[in-house]
């Protein structure tokens, strides 16, 4: 996730910008770069790299001034390189933008600036904002020659260029102003964090609380669609039409600890409350408004004919990842009716698997750096497969080597217990098996399916609304032996996943089962001291969970059920019962992994465990 910071008033303004986004590293980055107003010029110096080494390079000049922007950059558009790092110019160099988040729209703004005579320098949706503030700046310039007039031609620009973005955005801008105005920054927010931090005879701006809690405890939170105009000696917050706005700062107490993690507890919390907003990040930018309804645009990946025609689809992944893919098989199958084989590629890159061309070949992975699913992708494309990868993380190693690529837009994942790259993965299944069946016309009433994707972000955050019924839940039962999750179809999938995220985090022996092969085998270990989680979200299995249910009861197993919403067939069977909001069966693996991810952490937490630090694990493997 891009991490923006920004000042104006009377120190030296490059050791501000750059303590200031130290304290944002955590947020993970790949390239760094400030702007400064240095004698009646924008200086910018930015590079790909760490911070440090940027800390190193400027150490190395005389960089003079009070006003400036700095920026460490998450790539989205554009690989991680020192000319798509930020900030980002008009062609003269007279105004500098920062930025977090996604223009969507950038390609058709783009289009119509190099149809302006705009010459592009980088390949990132942000350049658009700076030159079409410079172009609209001009204008105002021109009429205020004209009609003698007075008003603020840069923030009218601004103002005017606001209009023309579709997307998410924090921005912060400084421009050389021909001394119409006294230093000031300009910063604003939709969809994106951005806080304005007050102090005496200085401002700053940054994408979170831990980089001002050296400087400053009093802030404006900038509300959506609010901009605000930074002086040295006040602040000015406007709407979008430019209405000014009074409201009184905040007082921040948290430490520095818990403001990097946004006030939650730990990262993995923090992750699983993203959830939603990761939701509408990965979706917004896919789901286009046509006449005929709504349609899923995957631009970057241009799915064809061949992709409709394919015979097979075959999933490759490790972990977490894995069981994305175990979802994706269901979601391929029921959707698109095209066979889908799923593999983990520890064992895909050693089993000698047999290759078709034609197969559409699958790589899921958050880190994109996994050393087995590397191997295992670079099998398949020796066999002459089309390799499509599914990763969070730009400039990895997949995402370069991979033909294609769909990015999960989750921001980065810190907790070491994978969260919300998963829901992500799944919802990047889901839109893909929707786009194949609908290009093999196996999906007649998609709308029905984009409008329930469309409300999953609404329905996760309801979901999250009830974490301390899982907290209590959690309080009585983390001491369990045993957990075994248990389910049918998309619910033994997700049930796989379930288990993982408690074994990692609370240590607790647990297993997923499909439910039907619990009198196979694993019913041999239920006791008195099991817990037996049952998703129950397929509503046509309804009678065969019950039955299940009623096998481990009996042989003194505590029992907890996660189902929809106004079902009650369970309520007198189960111990407990949690329920989702509802929507359609073959979607409900996003939001029935939510309650299971709040379980482990409770436990974990309850047990003493370091959520975010599991033992013997690593955030990424990246060795065999
Ligand atoms: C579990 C977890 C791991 C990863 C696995 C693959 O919470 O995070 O199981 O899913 O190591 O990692 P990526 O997705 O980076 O390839």
């Amino acid at each position: 996730m891009c991490g923006i910071t920004g000042y104006v008033g009377y120190r030296q303004v490059t050791p501000v910008l750059l303590e200031t986004l130290k304290k944002l590293e955590y947020r993970g980055y790949d390239s760094a770069g400030i702007a400064v107003l240095h004698e009646q010029a924008l200086l910018v110096r930015k590079m790909k790299g760490p911070l440090k080494v940027l800390a190193e390079r400027l150490a190395s000049e005389t960089i003079e001034g009070s006003l400036g922007i700095g920026h460490t950059r998450w790539a989205t558009h554009g690989e991680p390189s020192d000319i798509n790092s930020h900030p980002h110019t008009d062609v003269a160099g007279h105004i500098a933008v920062v930025h977090n988040g996604i223009i969507e729209n950038y390609a058709k703004l783009k289009e119509w600036l190099q149809a302006q005579g705009v010459v592009f320098r980088s390949d990132t949706d942000t350049e658009v904002i700076a030159h079409l503030i410079n172009y609209y700046y001009g204008k105002n310039r021109k009429k205020q020659e004209n009609d003698s007039g007075t008003e603020d031609a840069l923030l009218h620009a601004v103002l005017q260029t606001l209009t023309r973005l579709e997307g998410s955005y924090a921005l912060g801008l400084i421009a050389i102003e021909n001394n119409d105005f006294p230093d000031r920054l300009i910063a604003v927010r939709k969809d994106s964090p951005l806080i304005v931090g007050l102090g005496k005879g200085e401002h700053f701006i940054a994408s979170d609380v831990p980089a001002l809690l050296g400087y400053t405890r009093e802030v404006y939170f900038l509300e959506d669609r609010e901009v605000a105009v930074l002086y040295r000696d006040h602040v000015d917050l406007f709407t979008e039409q430019g209405e000014q706005i009074h409201r009184a700062p905040s007082h921040i107490d948290w430490d520095m600890a818990s403001a990097e993690k946004g006030g939650y507890a730990h990262f993995m919390l923090k992750e699983i409350h993203e959830q939603a907003k990761a939701f509408t990040d990965t979706l917004r930018p896919r789901l286009t408004r046509e006449a005929q309804g709504w349609d899923i645009t995957l631009d970057e990946i241009k799915l064809d004919a061949g992709w409709a025609a394919a015979p097979r689809i075959v999933i490759t992944a490790c972990g977490t990842a894995w069981h994305a893919a175990m979802v994706g098989k269901y979601a391929f199958e029921h959707f698109a009716r095209i066979p889908v084989e799923v593999d983990i590629a520890s064992e895909y890159r050693y089993r000698n698997p047999v290759f078709n061309p034609q197969d559409i070949f699958i790589v899921i992975s958050q880190s994109g750096e996994t050393a087995d699913t590397l191997a295992a992708m670079r099998l398949a494309k020796q066999g002459g497969a089309r390799i499509l990868a599914i990763t969070n993380t730009v400039g990895s190693t997949l995402s370069r080597e991979a033909h294609l690529v769909l990015y999960t837009w989750a921001g980065p994942e810190i907790a070491v217990a994978s969260t919300k790259a998963f829901t992500t993965q799944l919802l990047c299944l889901y839109l893909l098996a929707l786009k194949i069946g609908v290009l093999r016309s196996k999906v007649p009433d998609v709308d029905r399916y984009l409008g329930a994707l469309r409300d999953m972000a609404d329905k996760a955050a309801q979901i999250l609304h009830k974490q301390e019924l899982i907290q209590r839940f959690a309080s009585r039962q983390f001491n369990k032996d045993k957990v075994f999750f248990i389910g049918r179809q998309f619910d033994y999938a997700v049930s796989l996943e379930c288990a993982l995220k408690l074994k990692e985090i609370s240590y607790t022996h647990s297993e997923a089962f499909a439910a039907g092969e619990l009198k196979h085998g694993p019913i041999a270990l239920v006791d008195t001291n099991t817990l037996v989680v049952a998703l129950a979200t397929q509503r046509e299995l309804f009678d065969k969970i019950v039955s299940n249910i009623r096998e481990v009861t009996a042989r003194g197993a505590a029992t907890w059920v996660i189902t929809w919403e106004g079902e009650t067939v369970f309520n007198a069977i189960a111990d407990e019962v949690f329920t989702l909001p509802q929507t359609e069966d073959s979607l409900s693996p996003l939001l029935s992994i939510i309650p299971a991810q709040l379980f482990a952490y409770y436990c974990a937490v309850q047990k003493g465990n370091d959520p975010d630090k599991p033992r013997n694990l690593a955030k990424s493997v990246t060795v065999e």
